[in-house]
């Protein structure tokens, strides 16, 4: 069958088995290595993308699925050499130790916080429950996806007047 699904902003045509799963289409097809194939089984969760802005497994998925929708992996995080906030988080909070589980556990992150900006811990403990990470303990992960929260929130605040704060609100 052909399909063509945009892949990271761009549309992606290809001929393609109908058993053709997503992560396959992705890894082989496109060569978007960043998604990550652990487990086959739905269990591990890291070759999660976003679909449409929503995580999915892509190993569930097969890829006439996709056909039509957009699809976001990890390589489309950053903006050039800036990174998302959420790659930014995990970096200055340790949220990796062998990487595995990474690019699974950022998209959700991204996921997340673009309909939810001010998770609670719960709320991203919940986001991530269908990922396995077998490294951090997942407290950095989550310490990670807060990180990225606030420096989202930091980066939206108008700044303060100065004067604000020299005479201690009065102008
Ligand atoms: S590879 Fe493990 S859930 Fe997809
Ligand atoms: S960092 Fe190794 S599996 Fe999560």
């Amino acid at each position: 069958m052909r399909i063509t699904v945009n892949v990271n902003g761009e549309d992606r045509t290809r001929e393609v088995e109908p058993r053709h799963l997503l992560v396959r289409f992705l890894r082989d097809d496109l060569e978007l290595t960043g998604t990550h194939w652990g487990c086959d089984t739905s269990n591990c969760g890291t070759c999660v993308v976003l679909m449409d802005g929503e995580p999915v497994k892509s190993c569930t998925v097969l890829a006439v699925m996709a056909a039509g929708h957009e699809i976001r992996t990890v390589e489309d995080l950053a903006d050039g050499d800036r990174l998302d906030p959420v790659q930014q988080g995990f970096i200055e909070q340790h949220g990796l130790q062998c990487g595995f589980c990474t690019p699974g556990m950022m998209l959700t992150g991204r996921a997340l916080l673009d309909r939810n900006p001010d998770p609670s811990d719960q709320e991203i403990r919940e986001a991530i429950s269908g990922q396995l990470c077998r490294c951090t303990g997942y407290l950095n992960i989550v310490r990670s996806i807060q990180w990225a929260a606030r420096e989202q929130a930091a980066v939206a605040a108008p700044e303060a007047p100065a004067t604000a704060t020299a005479t201690g609100g009065r102008a």
